[in-house]
C-alpha cells in the first residue's frame, strides 16, 4: 500500500459520500491497510518492528489527515447552506401597517358605544329564528309576501307552521326574545347579521348588517325618537348627510317611516365630489299596540318606538362609498385604502 496514492485520493475527496469510500477502501474493516498487517505474520521478528512501525505511522498519518478533510468537508457544507438561507440583520425591518377592523365592524362598534352611552343594553341575538320569532311576533302575518321563499332562506324545508327555522330576515327579530327577558321599560339594541334572497346590486346583498333599536317606556314619544335618531347619526357620521324623512307602512309599528341619505362620494382619481343617489339608510316608527300586546304590555300605558339601521349603508354613506359589496368580497386595493 501505498501513503502517497491514499494521499493524493484523499485530495480528490469532494463530499461526504466520495469520503465514506475512501473510509471503506482504506480505514474500514476491509481496509487495504489491514492487509498488509496480514503480510507481518509472515515477517521475522525484526521485520516486524520496523514494518510494524512503518504502518501504524501510515494509519496514524491516514487518519490524521481523514479527520481534517472530514471537517473540512462539513465546513464547505455548512458554508454553502449559509450561503442559501442568507439573514442579512443589517437590513431595516419590514414596517408592517397597523391593522384595522373591516369598515362594517367598524362602523358596528361605534354605533354600539354610541348606544351604551345612551344606556341601550346591547344584544347581538340569534342568527337562525323561529318563523314566529321573525314574523307573527312583530305583527306580519304568516300569509304576507315577506315570508315567501324569494324573500326567505329556510333552514329546513318550508311549510306553514311557526316554528319553522329560518335566517332572520331583519333584526325585529329580537325583540320578542328581549321583551321576554327585559319587559317594559326597555332599552336595547341588536345588531348583527340578516339575510335575504335578494337580487345583488350596489345597495342590496343577500346578506347585510343591520342594528335594531327599542325603547319602550311611559310617555315615549316622536320627539324621543327624533332626538335618539338624530344623536345617533351625528355621532356616527361625522359629515354633512342630507336627510329625507318619509311616512311608509311597516307591519309593526305605527305611523312607520323611512329615511334616506344622500351623501358625497369623491372621486379617488378626480378628487371631485358628487353626490349619491337617495339612499334608504334607517326605517322607524312608533310600536304597533298589536306588538306590545303580544308580549302583555298595555298600549295604554307604556308606549315606544323602533327603529332599524341598515350598518351596511350607514358605512357607505360614512365613507362615501358607492357599492355595499366592496365591504364583503375583500379586494384588498379597497380594504388597504382606509
Ligand atoms: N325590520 C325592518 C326591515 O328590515 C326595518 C324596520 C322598520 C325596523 C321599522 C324597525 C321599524 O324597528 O320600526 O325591513
Amino acid at each position: 500500500m501505498n501513503l502517497e496514492q491514499a494521499l493524493s485520493e484523499l485530495s480528490l475527496v469532494k463530499d461526504k459520500l466520495q469520503l465514506e469510500e475512501f473510509f471503506q477502501k482504506y480505514l474500514g474493516k476491509k481496509w487495504l491497510l489491514n492487509e498488509e498487517f496480514a503480510k507481518m505474520k509472515e515477517a521475522s521478528i525484526e521485520e516486524k518492528k520496523t514494518l510494524g512501525w512503518k504502518l501504524s505511522e501510515i494509519k496514524t498519518k491516514l487518519t490524521e489527515e481523514y479527520s481534517k478533510k472530514e471537517s473540512e468537508i462539513s465546513i464547505n457544507e455548512i458554508n454553502e447552506q449559509l450561503k442559501q438561507d442568507i439573514v442579512d440583520i443589517s437590513v431595516t425591518g419590514k414596517k408592517y401597517k397597523w391593522w384595522h377592523f373591516s369598515l362594517l365592524t367598524k362602523t358596528r362598534k361605534d354605533l354600539e358605544t354610541i348606544a351604551e352611552n345612551m344606556w341601550f343594553t346591547v344584544d347581538y341575538g340569534h342568527e337562525v329564528v323561529t318563523k314566529y320569532e321573525n314574523f307573527v311576533s312583530v305583527n306580519i302575518p304568516l300569509s304576507h309576501p315577506a315570508t315567501e321563499m324569494h324573500d326567505t332562506m329556510y333552514i329546513n324545508e318550508k311549510d306553514m307552521t311557526w316554528e319553522n327555522l329560518i335566517l332572520r330576515t331583519h333584526n325585529s327579530s329580537q325583540q320578542v326574545r328581549d321583551m321576554l327577558k327585559m319587559w317594559a321599560p326597555m332599552k336595547l339594541v341588536c345588531p348583527g347579521k340578516d339575510y335575504r334572497f335578494d337580487d345583488m346590486d350596489a345597495h342590496h346583498d343577500v346578506m347585510f348588517h343591520q342594528m335594531e333599536w327599542i325603547y319602550i317606556d311611559k310617555n315615549v314619544s316622536i320627539a324621543n325618537f327624533k332626538e335618539c335618531m338624530l344623536t345617533l347619526l351625528s355621532a356616527v357620521l361625522g359629515r354633512e348627510v342630507e336627510l329625507r324623512f318619509r311616512p311608509c307602512y311597516f307591519p309593526f309599528v305605527e305611523p312607520g317611516f323611512e329615511i334616506d341619505a344622500r351623501y358625497d362620494i369623491v372621486d379617488a382619481k378626480t378628487w371631485k365630489a358628487e353626490k349619491s343617489d337617495r339612499m334608504e339608510i334607517l326605517w322607524a316608527g312608533m310600536m304597533h299596540p298589536n306588538v306590545l300586546k303580544e308580549w302583555w304590555i298595555d298600549p295604554e300605558v307604556y308606549t315606544g318606538f323602533a327603529f332599524g339601521i341598515g350598518i351596511s349603508r350607514l358605512a357607505a354613506v360614512r365613507y362615501g362609498i358607492k357599492d355595499i359589496r366592496y365591504f364583503t368580497n375583500w379586494d384588498l386595493r379597497f380594504v388597504k385604502s382606509f
